[in-house]
């Protein structure tokens, strides 16, 4: 079977941001919205319930694993159920929690494309830093779109799709696009054959990406912003949505429209604390309800 865990589900920042007083974070901190925070970016998956894989690192992992009693099986005095950490990206989000388990007694598998790579070698360079306490087993993804498997997480098998987004603000190649900046990933239980697509950054969709859409049987997908130019209109920030490698949800071309006349079982992660689709009881939420289209919690979890 294949199991996920929705570790964190909102956007970087959290819900609520620490300094944001938005309509939504200061309504889920007053309590004005029945709403539920949620921490930063990350899922881990598993087919045994033993082994998992966590898919992105989120600064908020100390929190995320102190409230999910599978991933601390306590076999010996130090242990984990991480077996192996693969990342979408080199965002801040998606990669500050390797920081965190630099106690990991033996060096950590990590699975990330040559780009990643790169940034995290420079901009950011938590793999040098990590070499000074556990380091990393750095397995190159390669961009050839191929299935490939990760030792330790048996019965699964995954297929990275190169996507449309953006490198981080800290990237020296930010504003000069490369292959393998982003990708999503497709995890496949090699037993059933189930598959989840995972895509928090997805910027908008090719013909293969749609392909690969509707080929699985779950879709964990970007659900950042409900409009593009959400952060100017909620008065917190000028960037619109897709030049942060974001496919906002509302709207011709929208994520909605991407997604709604699928039959699987479709998700949105990644939510900005600015979108108004965390308050349930708000129209845009009534509006993802009636398409049959889910919003993630941190603690979810999904059995394909
Ligand atoms: C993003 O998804 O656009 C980034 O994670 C934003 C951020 O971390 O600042
Ligand atoms: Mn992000
Ligand atoms: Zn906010």
């Amino acid at each position: 079977m294949l199991k996920i865990l929705v570790l964190g589900s909102a956007a970087g920042g959290g819900y609520p941001q620490w300094n944001c007083n938005c309509e939504t974070c200061s309504g889920v901190r007053t309590g004005r919205i029945q709403s539920i925070p949620r921490t930063q970016s990350s899922i881990a998956v598993s087919s045994d319930g033993l082994n998992w894989l966590l898919v992105n690192a989120s600064p908020d992992i100390g929190q995320q694993l102190r409230e999910q009693p599978l991933l601390q099986p306590a076999r010996s005095l130090r242990d984990t159920g991480i077996t192996a950490v693969m990342l979408m990206d080199s965002q801040i989000d998606h990669t500050t929690g390797l920081l965190s388990l630099r106690e990991h007694n033996t060096r950590l598998p990590l699975y990330c494309t040559q780009m990643v790579h790169n940034d995290l070698t420079s901009g950011f360079p938590v793999l040098n830093m990590l070499e000074h306490y556990c380091g990393v087993d750095w397995h190159k993804i390669e961009i050839d779109e191929s299935w490939f498997t990760v030792p330790g997480i048996e019965g699964l098998e995954f297929k990275p799709l190169v996507i449309d987004s953006k490198a981080p603000p800290y990237s020296p190649h930010r504003h000069d696009p490369h292959p393998g900046d982003n990708i999503a990933i497709t995890i496949r239980d090699s037993g059933t054959g189930k598959s989840v697509f995972y895509s928090p950054g997805l910027g908008g969709l090719q013909q293969k990406t749609r392909d690969v859409m509707h080929s699985v049987d779950c879709l964990l997908v970007d659900g950042t912003t409900w409009t593009n130019d959400e952060m100017q209109t909620r008065g917190v920030g000028s960037k619109l949505a897709s030049e942060m490698g974001h496919l906002a949800q509302s709207g011709p071309g929208g994520m909605i429209e991407e997604i709604k006349d699928l039959s699987c079982r479709k998700i949105l992660i990644h939510i900005n604390n600015t979108n108004p689709i965390l308050d349930p009881n708000s129209q845009q939420a009534k509006t993802l309800a009636a398409e049959d289209i889910e919003i993630a919690e941190d603690g979810m979890q999904i059995d394909l």
